[in-house]
């Protein structure tokens, strides 16, 4: 079993002037980021490269209609590296646009057309949870067939990952906690994965404590506190992207895309909805396994005990960054329970073989039931 791979290579510089002095970002680019991303950190540089502002071509998650546009705007250019500098949007728009992009990006998701790399990609993550930068799918809204799907090939891998504290500054503090909170579920979801190598072992658990650590300090002493900790913070969400990568993601983010897509709701926030809930089922199969030890690690760092009641300790803790509501909260309505619970067992079987015990249809309808 292969036991750990990372394709692109991996740079950390502490600010982004360090990052342009090694890179040298220039007419021989094209710098695709927002306003608010080129205006504090590109612009002071006088960096003279070819710029495409990623919000003239729409807000919110990626869709094939973004990345039509984009790549239209893109032949306007003449240049041979594609630096994606900003959240999860523009990364994995990048991805697809390092590729040789068909008038219609839908055939590429559909597979009409085969994906073929034609631009070197580096990738500058402004979040602090997706770990995008290390892997290879890039999701996005398929318009034209009213659908959500992803592409995870060889050739959407980035060339090169840079990690840069500095950036994550600006980050609201409520895009903070759901980004992290994500890395947090990556890590612990990897972790627990049949998949699981004593290699991304290593990364989940030093991005399980990195993150918790950081939490601990936010909670005690208000949200600025974060400012102290982004370079524990960017870490700890590319060891859990690296993890995950490998280890793949399992039933939290399997059941989180039902309302994540039925409600627009962001993605970590989605995922912490379930977090717990799913765990807590784990706990009720299969108590004395490997989660024994992601118990511990979360009562250690809690100071509680490390018996089934972690998970409403972590809960309880975890509420303190971000809030856990019932899902009616959000529009589900009843008729949904079965609904989410088809459509989750039908789709996302790739995320479900990575549970860490199976889990039949019912017990997945009593997580939707249990959260409604
Ligand atoms: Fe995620």
């Amino acid at each position: 079993m292969q036991a750990l791979r990372v394709v692109p290579k991996v740079f950390y510089f502490d600010t982004f002037k360090e990052f342009n002095d090694e890179f040298k970002i220039g007419k021989d680019d094209l710098l695709v980021t927002n306003e608010w991303m080129y205006t504090p950190y590109v612009a002071p540089l006088g960096i003279d490269t070819n710029v495409i502002l990623q919000e003239k071509f729409g807000s919110g998650e990626p869709s094939d209609e973004m990345i039509n546009a984009m790549a239209a705007e893109m032949k306007k250019y003449n240049f041979k590296r594609i630096i994606a500098f900003g959240g999860g949007t523009i990364v994995d728009i990048c991805k697809v646009l390092a590729l040789d992009v068909p008038e219609q990006s839908v055939d590429l998701f559909t597979g009409k057309v085969p994906p073929k790399k034609i631009k070197e990609l580096v990738v500058v993550p402004t979040t602090c949870g997706t770990g995008s930068e290390v892997t290879n799918v890039a999701i996005a809204e398929l318009k034209s067939l009213h659908t959500k799907k992803g592409i995870a090939v060889e050739e959407t891998y980035a060339d090169t990952a840079v990690l840069v504290p500095e950036t994550v500054k600006g980050l609201p503090y409520k895009f903070f906690v759901t980004s992290s909170i994500d890395a947090l579920i990556h890590a612990i979801e990897s972790y627990l994965s049949p998949k699981a190598s004593p290699f991304t072992e290593m990364y989940s658990l030093k991005a399980i404590e990195m993150i918790m650590a950081g939490y601990k300090e936010v909670v005690a002493k208000g949200e600025d506190e974060r400012l102290k900790y982004l370079k524990d913070f960017v870490l700890a969400s590319n060891y859990a992207g690296i993890a995950f990568g490998n280890a793949g993601c399992a039933a939290v983010h399997a059941l989180s895309y039902s309302i994540g897509a039925a409600f627009h709701v962001a993605h970590g926030e989605a995922n912490y909805q379930f977090f717990t809930e799913v765990f807590k089922m784990y706990m009720r199969k299969n108590p004395d396994g490997k989660i024994k030890q992601a118990n511990k690690i979360f009562a250690d760092i809690l100071g509680c005990t490390d018996g089934p009641e972690v998970y409403d300790e972590l809960e309880k803790f975890l509420n303190k960054l971000i809030v856990k509501k019932p899902l009616k909260d959000y529009g589900m309505t009843e008729a949904q329970i079965d609904e989410f619970t088809k459509s989750t067992v039908e789709n996302q079987q790739r995320l479900l073989a990575n549970n860490y015990v199976p889990l039949s249809d019912a017990e997945i309808r009593e997580i939707f039931a249990n959260l409604y």
